[in-house]
């Protein structure tokens, strides 16, 4: 079967991936993040083990009515499901968009204590031409910006970030990759939801600034970005109107409407606010881009629970995977409710 993205330009690509009534299944978690994720539910992580659980979610019966990308990490775009099928094939063949991480993590910034600067850019663009090949379309990279004492985040560790992931878009552009630029202000701390505000705004500002000068095409890319929220530990938590105000008024001050689409991160929110406030953001629509979901966290951890390694569980973990992924499309045109959650909504 001739695969939807054969042919399309980056353009193409990128408004897909934020069609109507769809977002982006992250499940590109690293060999760290999976083998806590795996932890948490008593699994070990072998190669096996990760492969199954990836392929109970790119298997999910009609999930890709909700589901429009998937990310996949390095060891995941080499595997196939248990008949043999490379992944980016089974899933280019339900027309769910191959992507892939190419960032190689966050490392200490030299000279910044407690700040990162993502790695990864030697050798991108001979990695990218291979990612090509094995099928996939657009690429994720992952800058992490911590709210910190001592007015942390710095304006050295922002714009460091802000020039490699626009170092990483030049780079994926020139492949034929739609980029994913993700530059994630952590929810964690005791800082308030202004805060998250000033911080988020003063890094897609640089962002942008970078993309513009290393001659991004905004039109060929997407943005994936944390909501403004009240972090964890503060005592005050802002409510989800204000949470989609806030964050609305930071995009339309930062994010240009030539992008097609904004996708969110879940950063811990639980399930539930991560879907409540993208459908609340989407209440207030129209926005110049379109308002979406690209959750790891979000839209696996029911699935993650139910599954826990066991075979006979794969379908209860698929009906929790598919009952989120429905809501989180519902979402993006407003029309979820917060009373599925309770009811017997498959
Ligand atoms: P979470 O939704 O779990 O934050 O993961 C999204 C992601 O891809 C982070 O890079």
């Amino acid at each position: 079967m001739a695969t939807v993205t054969e042919t399309q330009s980056l353009e193409e690509i990128a408004k897909a991936l934020v069609a109507p009534g769809k977002g982006i299944l992250a499940a590109d978690e690293s060999d760290g993040t999976i083998k806590k994720r795996f932890d948490s539910i008593g699994v070990e992580s072998t190669e096996e083990n990760r492969r199954s659980y990836r392929e109970l979610l790119f298997t999910t019966e009609g999930a890709e009515e909700f589901i429009s990308g998937v990310i996949l990490f390095d060891e995941t775009i080499r595997q196939s499901s248990a008949d043999g099928t490379p992944f980016a094939e089974l899933l280019a063949s339900r027309g769910v968009i191959p992507g892939i991480k190419v960032d190689k993590g966050a490392k200490p910034l030299a000279g910044a204590e407690g700040e990162t600067v993502t790695e990864g850019l030697d050798g991108l663009r001979e990695r990218l031409a291979e990612y090509y090949e094995l099928g996939a379309r657009f690429t994720k990279w992952r800058a992490v910006i911590s709210i910190g004492e001592g007015g942390l985040p710095s304006d050295y560790c922002i714009w460091t970030n802000a020039h490699a992931l626009a170092r990483f878009a030049a780079l994926s552009q020139e492949a034929g990759l739609v980029p994913i630029v993700e530059p994630e202000v952590l929810m964690d701390g005791g800082h308030s939801i202004e805060t998250s505000y000033r911080v988020t705004d003063r890094m897609l500002q640089a962002l942008y600034t970078e993309l513009f000068d290393q001659r991004v095409i905004r039109e060929g890319s997407l943005l994936k970005t944390n909501m403004v929220v009240s972090g964890y530990d503060a005592s005050e938590q802002a409510d989800v109107d204000t949470v989609a105000d806030m964050t609305i008024r930071c995009l339309e001050n930062t994010c240009p409407a030539a992008v097609p689409g904004v996708v969110f991160l879940s950063g811990g929110m639980s399930d539930e606010d991560a879907t409540a406030r993208l459908n609340a953001m989407n209440q207030r629509g129209p926005h110049p881009w379109e308002l979406s979901f690209s959750y790891g966290r979000a839209l696996q951890a029911p699935a993650l629970k139910a599954w826990g390694a066991d075979t006979s569980k794969v379908e209860d973990a698929q009906k929790a995977f598919y009952r989120r992924a429905k809501f989180n499309g519902a979402a993006r045109s407003g029309s979820y409710a917060p009373e599925w959650e309770t009811a017997e909504v498959a």
